[in-house]
């Protein structure tokens, strides 16, 4: 109030003429009550998914007694719901997982997240556990289990196999050292639950890899790297393979890191959220206290100055001090300015349709659809038209839900192949995740010189619910942390435009 008072007459009208003329001001002069407060400083999250909403949990936790303690977290998202690749399908009435499904024992922020939020762990009903998984070559199955003696909890991943007998004739003792080459990279992996004394706060994804242990591992390809761990051709053509298709998509020629991860879906213990995983997301969101903008599509990101200014599709615009981009940039039109340089990278499509019918056991060369195993994986073949199909779902020995995913859309023509009855087909096309090379290379964590970040930077290690979660909580740290070394490095009191941006200075 004081500062109000002794402004001259002319310099109030003219403030109350700039602010009629600018939106931002205007905005700005609308969140505090006198003009010399310096209002708190605004975080604006674009995306919804794990990862923003992670970001937004964590920013919260970490930035108690700092700088940003008292900011406003305002979360963008361009759909109606929260969640974003953590969503449900409801087929029949039934509701099953169409993206991310699949969380693994050592998946310790998720399971946190559960816990807090008293979310219900989902254990695998006895249908999922108790089904045969196939390896399908396009003429014949190379390699089947029976029902009874192979258990897989939930039926789009394989589990257990180690204790098959029957994998362990096909496949011999290649399967340990598969199985060693996955522990490692799983405990390298639990080095970023380590308390925050021991664990550095990481500005790219390539030191918070090497700090890890990891790096190499996307340096390459998976192939390569299970051969050089002596594992059978056959093993990693068969198994391995089917598994890649299955979690990405992709053949064995994906970066070690991201076929790594994949392959541990294979230890046991698998689980999920139920209800839905997305309900984490939307958990998340409602206890940080964020300002949630559904249907709100951020169109472009301004630096001017010391602030970013975001404009949606709606023609809103919102004035941030720090801007997040929580959403992989490949796919989506955001305009930056200034223009920001990230490497390119294409995102795997995967297209997951839902089917409530009966498989054709035709199409397998089969008299009885009971023979066709559950879970139908598939070889690194283009003649071969689908990644794999499961049942999701048994309503009698004529009537299921099955899932399945193709690289292209699934066509009608494919799917009157493939099912000799049909009563509902629910088609879902997935920006799903990067498309995995060796050597890797990766998008910086800060795009700029200032306060733009980019958490899906990390998805060029692996794309998983964990992993998003994990490079969200990293980010929240590396925020509180740059944000303060701004804070304390900026000597000059803020002048009273500079309270409208939040006490953000952009000498640094
Ligand atoms: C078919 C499939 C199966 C999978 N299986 C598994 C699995 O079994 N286990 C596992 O752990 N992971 C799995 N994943 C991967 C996992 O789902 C993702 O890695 C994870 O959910 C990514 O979360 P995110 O928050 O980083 O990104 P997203 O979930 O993609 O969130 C980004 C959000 O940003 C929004 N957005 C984008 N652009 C804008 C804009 N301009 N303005 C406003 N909002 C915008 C989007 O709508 C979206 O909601 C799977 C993914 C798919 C597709
Ligand atoms: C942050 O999280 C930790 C661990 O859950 C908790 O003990 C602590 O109280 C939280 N701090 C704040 C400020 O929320
Ligand atoms: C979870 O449930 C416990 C006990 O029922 C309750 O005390 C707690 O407040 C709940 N937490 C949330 C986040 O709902
Ligand atoms: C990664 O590779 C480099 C260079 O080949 C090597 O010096 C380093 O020891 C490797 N790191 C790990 C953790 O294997
Ligand atoms: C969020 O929390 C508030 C109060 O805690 C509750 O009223 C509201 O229904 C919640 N919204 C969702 C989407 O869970």
């Amino acid at each position: 109030m004081t500062k109000m008072m002794n402004l001259s007459p002319e310099t109030v009208s003219l403030l109350l003429l700039l602010a009629l003329l600018s939106p931002t001001l205007l905005l700005c002069s609308g969140d505090s009550t006198t003009v010399e407060d310096e209002s708190p400083p605004t975080v604006c999250i674009i995306g919804s998914g794990i990862g923003g909403s992670s970001v937004a949990h964590f920013l919260r936790n970490y930035s108690a007694s700092t700088a940003l303690s008292r900011s406003r977290i305002l979360m963008f998202e361009r759909h109606e719901r929260v969640g974003g690749r953590m969503r449900t399908v409801t087929v029949s009435g039934d509701t099953f997982e169409a993206g991310g499904s699949i969380l693994h024992p050592k998946n310790y922020h998720a399971r946190d997240f559960v816990k807090r939020f008293n979310l219900t762990v989902r254990s695998p009903t006895a249908i999922e556990e108790s089904s045969a998984v196939g390896i399908w070559d396009g003429k014949r199955f190379v390699f089947k289990t029976f029902g009874s003696s192979v258990k897989i909890p939930f039926v789009d991943k394989i589990v257990s196999w180690l204790n098959d007998v029957y994998m362990f004739v096909r496949y011999g003792l290649s399967l340990l050292r598969m199985s060693n080459f996955i522990e490692n990279m799983i405990d390298n992996f639990l080095k970023y639950y380590e308390s925050l004394e021991s664990r550095p706060v990481f500005d790219s994804v390539e030191g918070m890899l090497k700090w890890s242990g990891l790096y190499n591992l996307t340096k390459v390809t998976l192939l390569e790297k299970l051969s050089e761990a002596q594992l059978s051709p056959l093993l990693v053509n068969e198994l391995v393979t089917v598994i890649t298709r299955i979690n990405y998509g992709q053949s064995v020629l994906i970066s070690g890191l991201a076929g790594a991860v994949s392959l541990a879906g294979s230890g046991g213990g698998l689980w999920s959220v139920e209800g839905g995983n997305w309900q984490m997301a939307e958990k998340l969101i409602n206890h940080s206290d964020v300002t949630l903008h559904l249907n709100e599509q951020i169109e472009s990101v301004s630096h001017l100055g010391d602030y970013y200014e975001l404009k949606s599709a709606k023609g809103n615009i919102f004035k941030c001090d720090v801007t997040v981009v929580s959403t992989p940039l490949d796919e989506v039109d955001i305009q930056f300015s200034p223009a920001i340089s990230i490497p390119k990278r294409e995102l795997q499509h995967t297209h997951a349709t839902f089917v409530r019918g009966l498989l054709n056991p035709g199409y397998f060369g089969m008299k009885s659809v009971s023979d066709v195993p559950a879970l139908v994986g598939t070889l690194e073949d283009p003649l071969i038209p689908f990644s794999c199909i499961s049942i999701l779902r048994k309503y009698g020995a004529t009537d299921m839900t099955y899932k399945m995913f193709t690289r292209q859309p699934a066509s009608d023509s494919l799917l009157d192949e493939l099912f000799s009855a049909r009563t509902e087909t629910v088609r879902i096309d997935w920006g799903a995740y990067p498309k995995y090379h060796a050597p890797e290379v990766f998008a910086p964590f800060i795009l700029d010189d200032h306060h733009l970040y980019y958490v899906n930077a990390f998805e060029n290690a692996a794309s998983t619910m964990e992993t998003s979660a994990v490079a969200g909580e990293n980010m929240a740290r590396l925020i509180v942390s740059r944000f303060m070394t701004k804070e304390s490095s900026s000597s000059s009191p803020s002048s009273d435009t500079k309270s409208c941006s939040s006490g953000l200075h952009s000498d640094m």
